[in-house]
C-alpha cells in the first residue's frame, strides 16, 4: 500500500469557493501535519477534486458518512481496468509494471465474484485461531528484539524495532523458513525505502519476492505444513479454483498490506504516546495494574488518531455517482482519506484530543465493507505486544530528539516515520 513522494503544491481544478484558498496538499509540511489540511477540507470541500503529485486528478473524500460510504460503494471498483485515463499494462495503483507479472491480481485489487471467492479461501486459513495460536511467538520476538539494544540507552525504534517485528512475524506466518526470513526482510526493506516511485529498487524487489513465493509454493506442496502457504496449497488442492499464481498474488498482498502498516502502528502509536504525557502516565499505570482494557481502547484510539493507512487504497467509479453532493463521473479515481473521516467532529467528539479510554470508537483505520482489513486481529495482536513490552520494559522511554526534526514518509497511502530516535 505505497503510493508516489510528494513534490509539490496541490494543483487543484475545482477550487472551492471559501474565505481561506485550499491548504496545499501533498507538500513536506502537510506529511508532517496533515490534519489542518484534513480539517479544512472537511469543512469547505469535503469531496475535493485535485491533482495528485504524480499528475493524476483524484478525489478526496474526507466525511466520516461519507468515507464509510464511499468504501462499502459497490459503484466503485477496485479494479484498475476502470480508471478512465489507465491504459492497459499500466497501473496506477501500485508497484509499476507489475499488473502484468500476476502479483498485483490480489484482493485489494479486484471486485466480486472473485474476491468474494479469493477471500473465503484466505479468511479459512486466515483463521482466529491460528492468530491467537501465534501470540507466544509475537511476545517471544518483541522480547528479542527489545533485548538486543535494551542495555544500549538509546535507540532507533523504527529500524530496531517496528520494522523488524513485522516482517519476521509475516514470514513466521506464511511459512517462509528462517534461513530465508533476513532476505526477504531486505526485499521489503528496499520496496518501503522507494515508494513506489518509478525507480528500479521496487520492481526489483518485487520480482525477487515473486521469483522466491513461486519457487516456495513449489517447495511446500512437496511437504506441506502448519502454515499459511501450505493451507492455500490445500485449498487449491481441493479444487476450490485457486490457480498457483493467485496463491503466490495472496501471500504478496499479506507481505505487502500486513508490513509496512503494521511498522507505522508501532511508530505512529509510540509516537503518540511519547509527545503526550498524561496520556502516556496513564497507559503505564494501566499496564502496571495489568489493565488490558486501556490496552486495547488505548490501540484503537491510537489508530484513529494517527492511523497507518492515511488513505484508503485506489477506486474507481464504474458509472456516474454523487457523493457528499458532488458529481463523480464514470472512470474518475476516488480515494477515501481515512485519516480525515476519523477526526471528523461530526462524529467523533474532540477529534484531536488523544483518549486512550475512548469508547464508541468505530474508527475506519481498517477500512469498512467488503475489503476491510483481512489481517486487523493479527495487527491488534502485534500493536498491543508490541506497545504494552516496550512501555513495560523500558519505563523511562522518552523521545531524543525534537519532535519538529523527525521525518515523514512521504507516500499517498500510508503515513509513517522514517526514524524515531529514542532514549531510556
Ligand atoms: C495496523 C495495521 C494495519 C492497518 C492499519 C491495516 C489497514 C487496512 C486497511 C485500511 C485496509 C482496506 C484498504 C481499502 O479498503 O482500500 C486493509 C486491507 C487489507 N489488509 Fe490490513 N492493515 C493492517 C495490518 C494488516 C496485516 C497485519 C495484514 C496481514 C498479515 C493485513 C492484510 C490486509 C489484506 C490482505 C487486506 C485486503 C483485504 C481485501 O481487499 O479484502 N493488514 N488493511
Amino acid at each position: 500500500m505505497t503510493g508516489p513522494a510528494p513534490t509539490g503544491p496541490d494543483t487543484t481544478d475545482h477550487a472551492p469557493t471559501a474565505a481561506t484558498p485550499t491548504p496545499p496538499l501533498f507538500t513536506w509540511s502537510f506529511a508532517t501535519d496533515p490534519y489542518p489540511a484534513y480539517a479544512w477540507l472537511r469543512e469547505h470541500s469535503p469531496v475535493h477534486r485535485t491533482t495528485l503529485p504524480s499528475g493524476v486528478e483524484a478525489w478526496l473524500v474526507t466525511r466520516y458518512a461519507d468515507a464509510r460510504q464511499a468504501l462499502a460503494d459497490p459503484r466503485l471498483s477496485k479494479n484498475p481496468v476502470h480508471h478512465a485515463a489507465d491504459a492497459p499494462g499500466k497501473s496506477k495503483t501500485g508497484i509499476p509494471g507489475e499488473r502484468s507479472a500476476g502479483l498485483m491480481t490480489h484482493l485489494l485489487n479486484i471486485d466480486p465474484p472473485d474476491h468474494t471467492r479469493l477471500r473465503r479461501l484466505v479468511s479459512k486459513a486466515f483463521t482466529p485461531r491460528r492468530v491467537a495460536a501465534f501470540a507466544p511467538r509475537v511476545q517471544e520476538l518483541t522480547d528479542d528484539l527489545i533485548d538486543r539494544f535494551a542495555q544500549k540507552g538509546a535507540a532507533d525504534l523504527i529500524h530496531d524495532f517496528a520494522f523488524p517485528l513485522p516482517i519476521y512475524a509475516i514470514c513466521d506466518l506464511l511459512g517462509v523458513p528462517g534461513e530465508d526470513q533476513d532476505d526477504f526482510r531486505d526485499w521489503a526493506g528496499m520496496m518501503i525505502r522507494h515508494g513506489s516511485g518509478p525507480r528500479g529498487g521496487v520492481a526489483r524487489s518485487v520480482k525477487k519476492i515473486r521469483a522466491y513465493l513461486t519457487e516456495l509454493i513449489h517447495r511446500k506442496r512437496a511437504d506441506l505444513a502448519d502454515d499459511l502457504i501450505s493451507d492455500l496449497i490445500r485449498a487449491s488442492d481441493h479444487g476450490e479454483h485457486l490457480t498457483e499464481n493467485e496463491a503466490a498474488a495472496m501471500a504478496f498482498v499479506i507481505l505487502f498490506a500486513g508490513f509496512e502498516t503494521t511498522i507505522n502502528l508501532i511508530g505512529n502509536g509510540t509516537y503518540a504516546l511519547l509527545t503526550h504525557d498524561e496520556q502516556r502516565a496513564r497507559f503505564r499505570r494501566a499496564l502496571a495494574e495489568g489493565d488490558t482494557g486501556l490496552l486495547e481502547t488505548g490501540v484503537e484510539e491510537l489508530l484513529r488518531f494517527d492511523g497507518p493507512v492515511e488513505l484508503a487504497t485506489w477506486r474507481y467509479a464504474t458509472e456516474a455517482l454523487d457523493i457528499g453532493g458532488e458529481s463523480i463521473r464514470r472512470g474518475d479515481p476516488v480515494l477515501v482519506v481515512l485519516a480525515a473521516a476519523d477526526r471528523d467532529p461530526g462524529r467523533f467528539p474532540d477529534p484531536d484530543t488523544l483518549d486512550l479510554a475512548r469508547r464508541d470508537n468505530q474508527h475506519l483505520g481498517y477500512g469498512h465493507g467488503i475489503h476491510y482489513c483481512l489481517g486487523a486481529p493479527l495487527a491488534r495482536l502485534e500493536g498491543q505486544t508490541a506497545l504494552a513490552t516496550l512501555f513495560t520494559r523500558l519505563p523511562d522511554l522518552r523521545l531524543a530528539v525534537d519532535p519538529d526534526e523527525l521525518r515523514w514518509r512521504g507516500g499517498l497511502i500510508m503515513r509513517g516515520l522514517r526514524t524515531l530516535p529514542v532514549e531510556f
